[in-house]
């Protein structure tokens, strides 16, 4: 999906976005690559792919680690025709941005460089770097002020503006005094991108190829250079997981905003978690406590109770669910279907009006209309090797405590007797029970009661009367 509105604002101009994505991000302490930690159930490089995507780059390539198969395999599940370069060595953000040189070879109007650990950048800013560069800028920088400084490149500014980028460990100590921060983000002029890149070296404090230098390059040139600003909470970089953390809390922010606007009841939006994803419709209600990941809708008129833990689901509408309730990839709920407190739902569809009010599993099954589901009711849909599945039918009747083991069918209107284990289909309107028969012995009871106490009478009199 592209945003016709953004690409208006840079004309005609084509452009080349290079993604920096290589690198462990060896500061999140993780044995996964920093840039598949997720904010918002998506990795922060899906975040990043979706603005350009949005923004409308004609072309993206994506620059990732030597054998990183899963950081290329994240790439092609959002933009299937990005181009995938390695970068051999981690040698810094200009040296990986020249690992994509044979893309920048085929000169476009503008050329992008963002970061893939900078996931809460959205389209609009980058078409704003493009557009400095359509006012004649040869390198657009974006900056920001930054609440804490540490670790950021600082923007050292002159009489003619942008001097120079000054990272951390090269600053001196009154450079350090700057707050404002470069977001990592660049748009170069494509027919000065790969000169620009060609030229920097690696003298500096971590002999790395640093992008930043790109700065002074061109000033030296006689090159404009510009910078534009945006609000920290839009481009912050996550190097380490507190900063993970400060991401996630502004996305989640903003996504209970959205929803609240659109017309979504949150009790308590400070204890509701979304995912980048959810699909809420108006007029539903979510109470505290509820935590959604990826692939949910829920329809107009839902009720989604407190605790509980939704993925993969959709719920129509006047459904409910929970409190207390798990439903699981996979799982849908016809209109007011109800799944209530303790009931776990996975890959099955539960029809319109059918009730699983308490402490049930339902798996790989499909539950007809009206059915009602007892508590306690399981679906035994594994054997260990394979899942199988339970129909039941239209309007059923499951007794409480009944195992269902699949595959197994249970016919409409049928009723299960409470307690059963059923292993062979039910006909339809038929009764199944599958249980011990119950003994009733009349005044049993009574009997034994009189037999135990005559017997404990007994014994206290013949012990020895205590001095
Ligand atoms: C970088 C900027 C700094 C800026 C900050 C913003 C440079 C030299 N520094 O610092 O000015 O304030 O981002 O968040 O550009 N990467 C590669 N290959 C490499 C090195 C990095 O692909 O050889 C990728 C990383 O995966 C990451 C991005 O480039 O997505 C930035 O690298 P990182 O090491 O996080 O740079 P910072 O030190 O944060
Ligand atoms: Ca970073």
């Amino acid at each position: 999906m592209s945003n016709p509105a953004g690409r208006a604002g840079s004309g005609a101009r084509t452009c080349l976005a290079i993604m920096l994505a290589a690198g462990e991000g060896t500061r999140m302490k993780s044995g996964r690559p920093k840039v598949l930690h997720e904010v918002a159930g998506r990795s922060m490089l899906g975040h990043a792919l979706a603005a350009l995507r949005d923004a409308g780059a004609s072309r993206v390539a994506v620059v990732v680690g030597p054998g990183r198969e899963d950081v290329a395999d994240e790439t092609r599940r959002f933009l299937p025709d990005a181009e995938v370069f390695t970068q051999t060595e981690r040698l810094g953000t200009a040296h990986a941005a020249l690992s994509a040189a044979t893309a920048l070879e085929r000169a476009e109007d503008d050329v992008v460089i963002a970061f893939a650990d900078t996931p809460l950048v959205q389209a609009a800013t980058f078409e704003r770097l493009r557009a400095s560069l359509s006012e004649g800028a040869t390198v657009a920088v974006l900056g920001f002020e930054a609440a804490d400084p540490f670790g950021y490149g600082r923007l050292v500014t002159d009489e003619s503006g942008l001097a120079s980028i000054r990272e951390e460990r090269d600053a001196s100590p009154e450079e350090r005094r700057i707050t404002l921060c470069n977001a990592g983000l660049m748009a170069i002029r494509g027919d000065r991108a790969l000169a620009l890149l060609r030229a920097v070296g690696n003298r500096n404090a971590k002999g790395e190829y640093y992008l930043t230098d790109v700065v002074e390059i061109a000033r030296r040139a006689g090159e404009t250079v510009s910078v534009v600003t945006a609000p920290e909470a839009g481009v912050m970089g996550i190097n380490d997981r507190a900063q993970l953390a400060e991401a996630e809390r502004i996305v989640q922010a903003r996504l209970r905003r959205d929803a609240m606007k659109a017309g979504v009841t949150l009790v308590a939006p400070d204890t509701v978690f979304f995912s980048l994803d959810t699909e809420v419709a108006p007029d539903v209600r979510v109470e505290p406590y509820v935590v959604f990941g990826p692939g949910v809708r829920i329809e107009s008129g839902a009720v989604i109770h407190a605790f509980s833990h939704l993925e993969g689901a959709r719920v129509a509408s006047g459904a409910s669910v929970g409190p207390y309730a798990r439903l699981r990839p996979g799982a849908s709920l016809g209109e007011r279907a109800r799944v209530g407190n303790f009931v776990e739902v996975k890959n099955a569809e539960i029809g319109a009006g059918a009730k699983a009010n308490h402490l049930a599993y339902i798996g790989d099954a499909t539950v007809g209309a009206g059915a009602n589901i007892g508590a306690g009711s399981i679906t035994c849909n594994y054997d260990g090797f394979e899942k199988h599945r339970t129909e039941i039918g239209k309007g059923a009747f499951i007794g409480t405590n009944s195992s269902l083991v699949a595959p197994v069918a249970i016919g409409e209107g049928a009723y299960v007797g409470s307690g059963s284990v059923v292993t062979d289909d039910v006909p339809a309107d038929a009764l199944a029970l599958g249980r011990g028969r119950q003994a009733v012995k009349q005044g049993w009871a009574k009997a034994f009661r009189d037999k135990a106490s005559a017997r404990k009478i007994k014994e206290k009199s013949k012990e020895p009367v205590s001095s």
